[in-house]
């Protein structure tokens, strides 16, 4: 089929207006969130239902053109960018957008894959209910990308992963199938648990089009506190103090250098409130109990006693909290204001962070002396985002390897929550054993025999 007959069905089955080839309107679809990425897909769509994305893959596989799903497009691994062969088509699931039901007595949310994640958490907490994933991005990424990528993000060590709320999927599969396991039951061994297979595979093996997410009571008390720490060892002494001090309250726990706060002070005008320090923490706890802030406010009172933190503040008032949260949350767009920067999104065993920390500055010294560390991340998790600053020439693949290498010594993972895409796709060789690619390779045949879906992401080529 010619790419003119194609367009011609796909605009009879889909409508017309679902339907984007003009270069303007194509343009959002073409690149990613950091301009890292860019491709030229014969065409956008966004369909109204699952029925119209079941009718537009049969329509693509039929006619040779492969699917790149794309949701909000805050992806940071290149995953839902099209190549620029002109045989790709994005398919993107921003109009799919309906809460279908809130189940207020079982927890739970039925939601489209192309519901705004702020706009989930919103309509869920006016019934008193959190849905607890939580990410700078929340405001335009969308539920089919979150499933997609098992998105982290900074309440990971309370709740999970993105995979951990996921209780049924409604997914498309290569062959235009629609698969419906939109169940809602917290017990469900009845054979495979097929919907894992959809979780975190950013778009290669099926088109998530809903969701069933569990939610968790809406805490009725929160504490947020700023901790200036001399080290990323002194943060794991305050990370166990927390744990043993107000336990399974805690919420979040992130860990800042200085260097990356000084980025969101000269960039984002932003006041510190806390200055002149290597390392800060920044705490969050939550329950639904009184006493919390009495409990946090001694264990700071602890912390700085036994000099594990040399200073700390307190937020008073939901204001300050949301001050010190956007010191935090607005680090990757300092960073992208300071000029080229190569990520490395990794975990290491959290007891590993300080030693990881100290190789890979050495490393990364040692080899690109000019180059600048913006280290900061969710180390509650073992999740450090390890960026490096660095001038136009900088080889990145050079940089990415060796960052890599001290990730793998200590038994890491070179992407704890962005995903592979097709920014990591070149080092998943390296660094997962052969038999890892292998059984892998044979999920993708399995589901998509003709490499259909989003191809050229998360796998390597044989
Ligand atoms: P997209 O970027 O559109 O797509 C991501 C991948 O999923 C692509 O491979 C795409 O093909 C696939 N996909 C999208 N929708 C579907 C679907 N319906 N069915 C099948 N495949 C699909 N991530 C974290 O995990 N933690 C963070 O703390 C975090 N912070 C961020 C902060 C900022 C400022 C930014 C810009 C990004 C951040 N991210 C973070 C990354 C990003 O927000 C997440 O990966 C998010 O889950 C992507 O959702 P999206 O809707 O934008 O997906
Ligand atoms: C974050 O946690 O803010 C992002 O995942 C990190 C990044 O942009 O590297
Ligand atoms: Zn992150």
């Amino acid at each position: 089929m010619s790419a003119e007959a194609l367009l011609l069905a796909l605009r009879q089955s889909l409508g017309e207006l679902a339907v984007l080839t003009d270069e303007r309107d194509l343009e959002p679809y073409c690149h990613d969130w950091r301009h890292m990425f860019k491709g030229r897909p014969l065409c956008a769509l966004l369909p109204r239902n699952t029925e119209q994305v079941a009718a537009a893959v049969r329509l693509c596989a039929a006619a040779g053109y492969s699917v790149v799903p794309q949701g909000g497009n805050t992806g940071l691994s290149g995953g839902a960018t099209p190549d620029d062969s002109g045989r790709q088509v994005v398919l993107s699931l921003a109009r799919m957008n309906a809460i279908r039901h809130i189940d207020v007595v079982g927890e739970t949310i039925e939601v489209e894959a192309g519901c705004v994640l702020q706009t989930a958490q919103e309509a869920v907490a006016e019934q008193g209910l959190l849905l607890p994933i939580s990410l700078a991005a929340e405001g335009s990424a969308r539920i089919g990308g979150i499933v997609s990528t098992n998105a982290g993000g900074t309440n990971v060590l309370r709740y999970g992963m993105a995979r951990a709320r996921v209780m049924g999927l409604e997914v498309v599969i290569a062959d235009g199938q629609v698969i419906n396991g939109l169940r809602s039951l917290r017990k469900d061994n009845a054979g495979y648990d097929w919907k894992q297979w959809f979780i975190g595979t950013e778009g290669t093996l099926g088109i998530v089009t809903a969701a069933v997410l569990q939610l968790a009571p809406m805490p009725r008390y929160r504490v947020t506190a700023l901790l200036a720490v001399a080290s990323a060892q002194h943060s794991l002494a305050v990370l166990c103090a927390a744990r043993r001090a107000i336990g399974e309250t805690l919420t979040g726990f992130e860990l800042m250098s200085g260097a990356a706060l000084e980025l969101v002070a000269r960039h984002q005008q932003l006041r510190l409130p806390l200055t002149d320090s290597a390392w800060y923490v920044l705490l969050e706890a939550s329950s639904s109990l009184p006493g919390l802030r009495e409990a946090t406010e001694s264990l700071l009172g602890d912390l700085l006693e036994q000099e594990m933190a040399t200073d700390g503040v307190v937020a008073e008032s939901e204001r300050q909290e949301a001050e010190l949260w956007a010191l935090r949350e607005s680090i990757t767009e300092a960073e992208g204001k300071e000029g080229r920067s190569i990520k490395h999104d990794v975990s290491v065993p959290i007891s590993a962070i300080p030693a990881f920390l100290a190789q890979a500055d050495q490393a990364v010294q040692q080899a690109f002396p000019e180059a600048r560390i913006n280290a900061f991340g969710h180390a509650g998790d073992g999740n450090i985002h390890y960026n490096v600053i660095v001038a136009p020439g900088v080889d990145a693949a050079a940089l990415n390897r060796l960052v890599h290498d001290v990730v793998c010594s200590f038994g890491g993972s070179i992407s704890a929550e962005h995903g592979i895409g097709q920014y990591r796709v070149s080092e998943m060789v390296r660094c997962r054993a052969p038999a890892e690619l292998e059984i892998a390779r044979r999920v993708k045949h399995a589901l998509d025999p003709h490499n259909f879906l989003n191809p050229g992401k998360v796998l390597p080529l044989q």
